[in-house]
């Protein structure tokens, strides 16, 4: 058995990951290692073949229970741990550099430390910045990095770090930079998930600004298997956007998940714009798809359905969440308006 050091699996990408691996690679153990911060999930984890998986409750900032529980010789550390909610990141940014770069440090340290085979840092297409409205332009992996929110500046920080220890220390690294998830277990702040759980609460929907804004949105199935490709595939120090081609309005979402649930679009009310709101992203993954041999999987509508139909049939999983840590949050960011709370 082959073992991998999983940070963040309680998380909604994390947990993705580690089911697909457990599901498709027999001889792959899995120590997730994850802190279980608000966005950490133990029932993300229900069902996991626990022959194989282990967990471990540790922050990745806290270097001695990182040694302690990172085996000798591990084939890969995948980095999934982080502050990962932009406007969070607006409200209080040095959980973010805590987190996302000085936790990373810690975690090259280890792997250096350890004799860890491969080193995959999980990034966001968002440390390369904005592109124009209506523009043919797309993120390739020689695109600038410029973050324009804490988050992004944090995640861009990690990245540089991942490429010094891959210059000063021959540190084996591969870097991916994916788009906008969705799908199953995703944490009801993020856009899909919160307008689905508000409407089917009949709460209003709250839409940034104009609602104009474009992201592009990738099925969370799709990104993890493009994580244990680069991983299986991907050169030293490479470096791969993933994205799935699907750039989508925030509106044009917004009204496809009302029209799913057969909800009327009057519950969508325009609110304050995110200050510093990137416009749009958009995604060519060519590398990816050459050198990787990884192409997305799920089309948009087959994915945004089974993400309806996950989140109508668990409004438990949402409103434990939501009676718990996230309640004062929620409020603070939308107001006692909405009636469930
Ligand atoms: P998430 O917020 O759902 O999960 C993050 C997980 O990390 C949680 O389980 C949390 O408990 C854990 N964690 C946080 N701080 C920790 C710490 N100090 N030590 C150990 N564990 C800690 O995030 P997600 O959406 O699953 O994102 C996972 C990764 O993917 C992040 O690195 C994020 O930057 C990146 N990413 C996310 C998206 C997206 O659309 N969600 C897109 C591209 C990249
Ligand atoms: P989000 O899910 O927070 O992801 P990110 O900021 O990392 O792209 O937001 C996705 C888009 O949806 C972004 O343009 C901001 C917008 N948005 C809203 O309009 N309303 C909301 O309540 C949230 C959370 C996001």
């Amino acid at each position: 058995m082959k073992k991998i050091f999983v940070t963040g699996g309680a998380g909604f990408i994390g947990s993705a990951f580690i089911r697909l691996v457990l599901e498709e690679t027999p001889d792959i153990e899995i120590i997730n290692y994850d802190a279980l911060t608000y966005a950490g999930n133990l029932e993300n984890l229900q069902g996991l073949d626990a022959t194989r998986h282990r967990f471990v409750k540790g922050d990745i900032c806290d270097k001695e229970t990182v040694l302690r529980n990172l085996p000798e010789e591990t084939e890969a550390i995948f980095n999934f741990a982080a502050e990962s909610h932009v406007d969070r990141s607006i409200s209080s940014a040095s959980e973010f550099v805590t987190t996302n770069v000085l936790g990373t440090q810690i975690l090259l340290d280890a792997a250096r430390a350890k004799n860890v085979v491969r080193f995959v840092q999980i990034s966001t297409d968002e440390v390369m910045g904005s592109l124009p409205e209506d523009d043919a332009a797309v993120f390739n992996e020689s695109s600038p990095l410029k973050p324009n929110s804490p988050y992004a500046a944090s995640k861009a920080a990690a990245e540089h770090f991942v490429r010094a220890a891959r210059e000063t220390f021959g540190t084996d690294t591969v870097i991916t930079r994916c788009g906008n998830n969705y799908g199953q277990r995703q944490f009801p702040e993020k856009l899909i998930p919160l307008m689905i759980a508000n409407a089917l609460n009949d709460e209003s929907l709250p839409v940034y600004g104009d609602g104009r804004n474009v992201r592009d949105w990738i099925f969370v199935e799709d990104h993890a298997r493009a994580v244990w490709l680069a991983y299986a595939k991907g050169k030293a120090g490479g470096i791969y956007n993933i994205g799935a081609k699907n750039e989508r309005r925030n509106i044009e979402v917004v009204k496809a998940i009302l029209d799913a649930l057969g909800k009327p679009h009057s519950l969508i009310k325009f609110v304050a714009d995110r200050p510093g709101h990137d416009r749009r992203y958009a995604i060519d993954a060519a590398l990816a798809g050459n050198e990787l041999g990884w192409k997305p999987q799920t089309r948009w509508e087959e994915g945004l359905r089974k993400t309806v139909n996950w989140y109508r049939e668990n409004q438990d999983w949402v409103n434990r969440i939501r009676n718990g840590a996230y309640r004062d949050y929620y409020r603070e960011m939308y107001g006692a308006g909405l009636k469930s709370l």
